[in-house]
């Protein structure tokens, strides 16, 4: 009979490997990670919410999968802010010792817009054009709880470009 390794000892085995992969990276990668993700929520998601918005015959059906997308990925980006990974460490980056020293509020501010957009991804589902441009309106102001929107700008957890 074949012997399968008992699950809590697998699970103990791929915890181990799922904390050693991150643990990896350095505080640049996670930096650059993290950069990445932010530039994709407007690159990937919000900016075509923005632009079909804009229009007169907005198409809801993108709008919908666009936020709720938009809603998934912004929980993948909350790991990506471990101490350790300021300015002091990485020069690079523009996230503001606030985020470490304020960590509540940072981390209302991004729970603010996974619910604002999860809720915008909602009523565009059902069509309700009036309601999908009030949630627009909260998804695009917790965007700016954290930073400005024009790419260089700062704001209260993210320094301005140099
Ligand atoms: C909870 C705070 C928070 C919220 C909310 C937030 N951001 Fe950010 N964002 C940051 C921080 C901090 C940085 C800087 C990250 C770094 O440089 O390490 C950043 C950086 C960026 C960048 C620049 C990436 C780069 O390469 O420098 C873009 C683009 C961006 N955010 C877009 C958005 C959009 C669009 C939204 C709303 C849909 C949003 N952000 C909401 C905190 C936030």
């Amino acid at each position: 009979m074949i012997r399968l390794v008992p699950v809590p000892a697998l699970t103990a085995i791929l915890l181990l490997l799922a904390g050693q992969t991150s643990f990896a990276q350095t505080p640049a990668q996670i930096v650059k990670e993290r950069q990445d993700a932010m530039e994709e929520n407007w690159t990937g998601y919000f900016k075509d919410i923005a632009q079909t918005l804009r229009t007169d015959s907005p198409d809801l059906a993108m709008v919908a999968t666009k936020a709720t997308q938009g809603s998934e990925h912004l929980k993948k980006i909350r790991p990506l802010f471990p101490p350790g990974t300021g300015r002091d460490v990485v020069p690079t980056t523009r996230a503001k010792p606030e985020v470490w020293t304020q960590r509540a509020e940072f981390d209302a501010a991004l729970t603010a817009l996974i619910d604002a957009s999860a809720t915008l991804g909602e009523d565009a589902k059902k069509g309700d054009l009036t309601k999908v441009k009030a949630d627009w309106t909260e998804t695009a102001k917790a965007c700016g709880a954290c930073h400005g929107g024009p790419l260089k700008s700062g704001g209260k957890f993210r320094f301005e470009k140099e």
